[in-house]
């Protein structure tokens, strides 16, 4: 298994002092969210989460775990954390988005902006999210940044979104489910629904990803809506033998 040690990673250059959500831009636009990769299986969802937050105009402040590096490098083949290779559809704009919309923040600095509830954001998702996030993030620990960072946001009664991936759960995870879900956080797991008649992996993922966006209460257009496809259905001619 490569190891990720040797990955560089930037540190976030700090945000314009002028950058509290009700100053950037067209506060009812543009948004700023946390997203916290952890090494679970599903890397494919967090790049689509960063790279549908910046098209539509919003600033994503990223912190990627040791493992979320690796499963980023072994599902993905990405190695940095810098936006072209992070998410290659964005290469043009990477130079424009980097340090204006589009932060990284090194998982070991609990210092980081992220790590401080003076930092206002609109909510923080952590997708993929690991059975150990989930643990860390329910006991309170802050002992890395992505596990500051989500329990900052809880304390500070912003929505924080776990977009779990393991199968089958133990009562273990269940019970951090619970805890995570008293204290006010959303449980979300990787599960895609069928309904829409995906054609393809992109589809699956766009569907968790849409379920993300909805519960962060961000308009998006991907296909995540039941009622498009009931509709669809009604404007099929019947079979004449049914
Ligand atoms: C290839 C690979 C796939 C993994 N997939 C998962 C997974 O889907 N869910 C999970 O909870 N852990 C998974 N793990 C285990 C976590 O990466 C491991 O528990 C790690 O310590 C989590 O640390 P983190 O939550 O700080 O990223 C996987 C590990 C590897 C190497």
């Amino acid at each position: 298994m490569p190891s990720t040690r040797s990955v560089p990673v930037r540190r976030a250059a700090a945000p314009s002092p002028s950058a509290s959500p009700a100053s950037i831009g067209d506060a009812a636009r543009t948004r700023r969210y946390v997203v916290g990769i952890s090494g679970a299986s599903g890397a494919a969802y967090a790049t689509r989460l960063i790279r549908v937050l910046l098209d539509l105009g919003h600033e994503v402040h990223l912190v990627v775990t040791e493992y979320g590096r690796q499963l980023l490098h072994d599902e993905l083949g990405v190695t940095r954390l810098d936006l072209g290779d992070l998410v290659p559809a964005l290469a043009d704009r990477a130079d424009t988005l980097t340090n204006t919309r589009y932060f990284v923040h090194p998982h070991k600095d609990v210092g980081a902006v992220i790590a401080s509830g003076s930092f206002i954001h609109h909510g923080m998702v952590v997708v993929p999210c690991t059975s150990a996030a989930l643990g860390y993030i329910a006991t309170g620990s802050g002992t890395n940044l992505l596990a500051r960072a989500a329990m900052v946001t809880l304390k500070e009664r912003r929505p924080l979104i776990l977009v779990h991936r393991e199968s089958p759960l133990s009562l273990i995870d269940i019970r951090n489910m619970e805890a995570v879900t008293l204290a006010g956080g959303i449980i979300a797991p990787a599960n895609p629904g069928f309904y829409l008649l995906p054609e393809s992996i992109d589809d699956l993922v766009d569907f968790v990803v849409g379920k993300c966006l909805d519960l962060l209460h961000v308009e998006h257009d991907l296909k995540v809506r039941w009622a498009d496809r009931r509709a669809q259905m009604r404007r099929r001619p019947t079979d004449p033998d049914e």
